[in-house]
């Protein structure tokens, strides 16, 4: 039984204040995450990050959050172009830029809870499973708790968002070759664009904003301190942008809401160029000039992360605010775990990063049955963006 099971049937359980037992709880949950990681190399990696993501939330607090960067900037005075297809995704790049404040009609008028256009379809959560537990929700009450799931999910993009901004602008400085480096700089700019949309929708459309997910915060930490530039890449271009064009796809697809399919469509292409390039980024470097120890250590890495993503993202901040006097942290997991949504939105977001994975050599023999242990490896052979962009994936092409 895990730690948080153990606690939960405990007698202490039962007669602590109700915010001893949720803290309590909430940190045996984060020692399971620990305790998951198999690979001691991660944890030590890690580590710092959990500590101050986890444990001490520094993501939660009112003052902005300083991190120090470790990377070394690279110079090239030969200005070089010879990496041709980074040169062509950079002119591509230029010439698909939009703007925010006048492409997207902001005049559409957006009602959260209204049956008429639904922000998610009424069988994203597990009802049943819910009212297992005690809560049972009537229509309206569903159509609230969905849009505040959306709202959560909206706003961890726009936290991701902001990683992304700053990664970009890391990588850019970091990658040593020039195409690169033009590439990035239209990447910085269309992340600030996605911070502007999903900002201005959260902010004037849906009223509220979440604060940024524990999990999320310890990523983008760990990567935000990592200095070498391949890992850059492959958390934030691979792992996180990966992993978000999956989601922002499957809600394009469910979403009934006009505005933010609006936004989706534009955001989406836009990602699916920045994805394009950390495969393309990453390719030749890690097929052909790492060493097997430095190889294996990104194989693990990128196991122990995608395993992380895909088990951790629970939406607790809706859990602590409206159901924790119903439910206990574990009962929670296991509701979201289960909804149809949720499960869908894992699907898709790994059919678009394994195939990623394999592309820039990470998916080895030796780490392949890690893989197949947690039903990963049934995505291994589906489309890598190389050959995806962003019309295939509004156009539900990418299976
Ligand atoms: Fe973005
Ligand atoms: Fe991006």
């Amino acid at each position: 039984m895990s730690i948080v099971g153990l606690f939960e049937n405990s007698a202490v359980s039962k007669i602590l204040p109700s915010s001893v037992r949720q803290t309590v709880e909430r940190w045996g949950d984060h020692v399971n995450v620990l305790l998951a990681v198999r690979n001691p190399a991660v944890i030590q990696q890690m580590a710092p990050s959990a500590m101050r993501g986890l444990f001490l939330r520094q993501g939660r607090r009112e003052a902005p959050t300083l991190m120090q960067a470790s990377h070394q900037a690279h110079f090239d005075w030969s200005y070089r172009s010879d990496f041709p297809e980074l040169q062509a995704l950079y002119q591509k790049a230029k010439r698909m830029q939009w703007n925010a404040a006048t492409d997207i009609d902001w005049s559409l008028n957006v009602e959260p809870v209204s049956p008429e256009n639904p922000l998610l379809p009424q069988d994203f959560l597990a009802w049943d499973d819910l009212a297992s537990h005690g809560v049972h929700l009537s229509p309206p009450e569903q159509r609230r708790a969905l849009y505040l799931v959306l709202t959560w999910m909206l706003s961890q993009f726009l936290h991701g968002e902001q990683g992304a901004l700053l990664a970009s602008a890391q990588v850019t400085e970091t990658v040593p070759f020039t195409d690169g480096k033009f590439y990035g700089a239209t990447q910085v700019v269309d992340e600030a664009r996605h911070i502007e949309v999903f900002h201005r929708y959260l902010d004037t459309k849906l009223n509220r904003l979440y604060n940024i997910n524990d999990n999320l915060f310890t990523i983008i930490d760990s990567l935000m301190h990592d200095g070498r530039w391949d890992m850059k890449f492959l958390g934030m271009q691979i792992m996180v942008e990966g992993l978000a064009l999956g989601a922002f796809s499957l809600l394009y697809k469910v979403t009934k809401e006009p505005l933010l399919r609006q936004l989706l469509r534009r955001v989406i292409h836009d990602e699916a160029r920045h994805v394009n390039y950390g495969v393309l980024a990453l390719r030749d470097f890690y097929t052909k000039q790492l060493t097997d120890k430095e190889r294996i250590e990104r194989e693990d890495w990128a196991f122990e992360v995608a395993v992380l993503m895909r088990d951790r993202f629970l939406a607790h901040e809706i859990y602590e605010e409206e159901f924790a006097s119903h439910m206990t942290r574990r009962q929670w997991n296991q509701f979201v775990d289960r909804s149809p949504g949720m499960s869908m939105f894992r699907s898709t977001m790994f059919s678009r990063l394994v195939p990623n994975l394999r592309e820039i050599g990470l998916l080895t023999e030796r780490v392949l049955p890690h893989y197949e242990r947690v039903g990963l490896a049934k995505y291994m052979n589906g489309r890598s963006a190389l050959t995806l962009d962003g019309d295939d994936l509004v156009e539900g092409r990418a299976a």
